[in-house]
C-alpha cells in the first residue's frame, strides 16, 4: 500500500442513501439474492442463467445476468485464468453481486468460481438466505462432448494452459443450494428447479 492509498482510505465516510434497503426491497415486491450458477466450463451454467432471469423478469422481478465472458470483456478484462486472477474475477464479482442485492434484486451470475473458498467468501459477505449457490453438475466428459467453444480441444492440445477441469481444479461445491444435473433433463425443466425452489423459500410472493 502506498501512502498515498492509505491516506484516501482514512479520509473515506461511509453516505447513508435516502431511500434505504428495506424501502427497495418492499417495492420490488419479492425477496432479494444472489443466484450463484457454479460449474465448468460447457457445463450450462450461462444457458441456464439465461432461462432463470427471463423466467423471473416475465414475471415481474427486478433482475440482471452477470456472465463470465461479459464481465471478462469489461470489468474484469485486465484478468486471466491463473489462481490468482480467477480469485480476484470472483472477489470483484461477489461485491459487484452486493451491490444488486442492496438494490434489491435478483441477481443471476455465470462464473466456473471454481474455488471453494472464493465461493464461501461471497456467501459470508451477504446475509443468510441472500446467497443460493446452484451447482450445475454436468460430467466434465459431457461437456467435453459439447464444447461450444472449441476450447476443450485446444486444452486438450496443449494451446490453451490452466484450462478449469484439464489442467486447473475446479472444487465441488459442498454447501448448494440446488444441484441441477443438466445430461438429465432439459433447459426448461432445469430452469424450473431453480424457480421451484425461490417458490418453495419465500423469495417471490
Ligand atoms: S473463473 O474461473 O470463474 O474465473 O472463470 P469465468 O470468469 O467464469 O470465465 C470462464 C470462461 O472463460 C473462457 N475461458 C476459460 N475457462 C476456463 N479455463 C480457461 N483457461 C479459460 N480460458 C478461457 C471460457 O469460455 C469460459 O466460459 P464458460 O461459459 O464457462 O464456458
Amino acid at each position: 500500500k502506498t501512502v498515498e492509498t492509505e491516506e484516501k482510505s482514512s479520509d473515506i465516510v461511509w453516505h447513508q442513501a435516502s431511500v434505504s434497503h428495506i424501502e427497495r426491497v418492499e417495492s420490488n415486491g419479492h425477496r432479494p439474492a444472489v443466484l450463484w450458477f457454479t460449474g465448468l466450463s460447457g457445463s450450462g451454467k450461462s444457458t441456464l442463467a439465461n432461462a432463470v432471469d427471463k423466467m423471473l423478469h416475465d414475471i415481474g422481478c427486478k433482475t440482471y445476468l452477470l456472465d463470465g465472458d461479459n464481465v471478462r470483456h469489461g470489468l474484469n478484462g485486465d484478468l486471466g485464468f491463473s489462481d490468482q486472477d480467477r480469485i480476484e474475477n470472483i472477489r470483484r464479482i461477489g461485491e459487484v453481486s452486493k451491490l444488486f442485492v442492496d438494490a434489491g434484486q435478483l441477481v443471476s451470475t455465470a462464473f466456473i468460481s471454481p474455488f471453494q473458498a472464493d465461493r464461501e467468501l461471497v456467501r459470508n459477505q451477504l446475509k443468510a438466505g441472500e446467497f443460493v449457490e446452484i451447482f450445475i453438475d454436468t460430467p466434465i466428459s459431457i461437456c467435453e462432448l459439447r464444447d461450444p467453444k472449441g476450447l476443450y480441444k485446444k486444452a486438450r492440445a496443449g494451446e490453451i494452459k490452466n484450462f478449469t477441469g484439464i489442467d486447473s481444479a475446479y472444487e465441488l461445491p459442498v454447501s448448494a443450494e440446488i444441484h441441477i444435473k443438466t445430461a438429465e433433463q432439459s433447459v426448461e425443466a432445469c430452469a424450473k428447479q431453480v424457480i421451484d425452489y425461490l417458490k418453495s423459500y419465500g423469495y417471490l410472493k
